[in-house]
């Protein structure tokens, strides 16, 4: 069987394929259910300084071709999961806790309490598209360095910034580069598209009901664009900016061409709230099989293995 292993800084990952934040993370049942699956590692639902119901009405909505939730940030608090992370080493895997706050303080409190438990790593998600009225860090590009530069200074974990979406090469340019100089250990790309919608014609309703119906875009939709995201970081980094892909993955062929393109792990957010973790079953049988059509011994090998046309 081929060698599906791919590794970021500490973190080893089996099988580089997981759940996506908040998807199956929120709960210790959820995290635990994720451990125990085939999934290479669990990402913890962004957790906040304190306890929060999230958006109230009907918050996810999914067909075909993608997903679109409000959710608003519904977790147990940052002491809850500290509170696991002791039971959670036990399975062997990296356990990344996903953090997000309304402030610059709120992730520097928030580290600061879990840098003294056995997280594997930290994910910094500067991208929920969800709090009205509250922008997203990662587009206010001065707050988002110093607030980094912050708190990689605090923190020894291995510290990762999820992203979302951009538009223009340049922004990329600039970010990858100061990610490098900063000591970003790696990113995750992408969020969900910030300002999307669904309807439903015949009701002639939105589909969600939380901030007029406007939501995050996930799911096949956005497979293309999470792709060069993937591409542009790479290149723009000088390959020093490890990368976990997430956007629109839902089998073997699509983990593939985001190993390809230059992930060294992917995450599954729609295709695992559609099909559970059988999901990761499904694809690792595919992925091996795949490899031993394609005489691929190491998966690894093929990390940005891509040829420009
Ligand atoms: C939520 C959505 C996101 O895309 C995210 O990154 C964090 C939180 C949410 O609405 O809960």
């Amino acid at each position: 069987m081929s060698d599906l292993s791919t590794s970021i800084k500490k973190l080893y990952f089996d099988f580089p394929v997981f759940n996506a934040s908040g998807i199956l993370g929120a709960t210790e049942s959820e995290i635990k259910k994720v451990l125990e699956s085939e999934a290479g590692a669990v990402v913890i639902k962004s957790v906040t300084l304190e306890k929060r119901p999230g958006n109230t009405g009907v918050r996810f909505y999914w067909d075909d071709i993608g997903s679109i939730n409000s959710m608003g940030l519904p977790n147990q608090g940052i002491d809850y999961y500290c509170n696991l992370a002791d039971k959670l080493t036990k399975y062997n895997k990296p356990v990344i806790l996903s953090i997000a706050g309304f402030k610059e303080d709120d992730y520097k409190k928030i580290i600061a309490k879990a840098d003294k438990v056995p997280f594997s790593a930290i994910e910094v998600n500067l991208s929920c598209p969800n709090i009205e009225g509250k922008g997203i860090f990662a587009y206010d590009y001065k707050t988002m360095f110093r607030l980094l530069k912050d708190l990689r200074k605090k923190s020894k974990k291995v510290l990762g910034v999820k992203l979302p979406p951009y538009t223009q090469r340049e922004q990329i340019k600039g970010i990858a580069e100061n990610f490098v100089k900063i000591g970003i250990d790696f990113i995750t790309t992408m969020n969900t598209f910030p300002l999307s919608t669904y309807i439903d014609y015949q009701k002639e309703t939105m589909r969600i009901k939380p901030n007029m119906g406007i939501g995050g875009l996930g799911g096949k939709a956005v497979k293309q664009i999470a792709l060069a995201q993937v591409l542009l970081f790479k290149e723009y980094s000088n390959g020093k900016l490890p990368i976990i892909a997430v956007g629109g993955i839902s089998s073997a062929a699509d983990v593939y061409e985001f190993i390809l393109i230059g992930a060294t792990a992917v995450q599954i957010g729609t295709a695992l709230l559609k099909n559970d973790t059988k999901i990761f079953v499904q694809i690792k049988k595919d992925l091996s099989t795949l490899l031993k059509e394609k005489k691929v011994k190491r998966l690894s090998d093929k990390i940005g293995n891509l040829k420009y046309l």
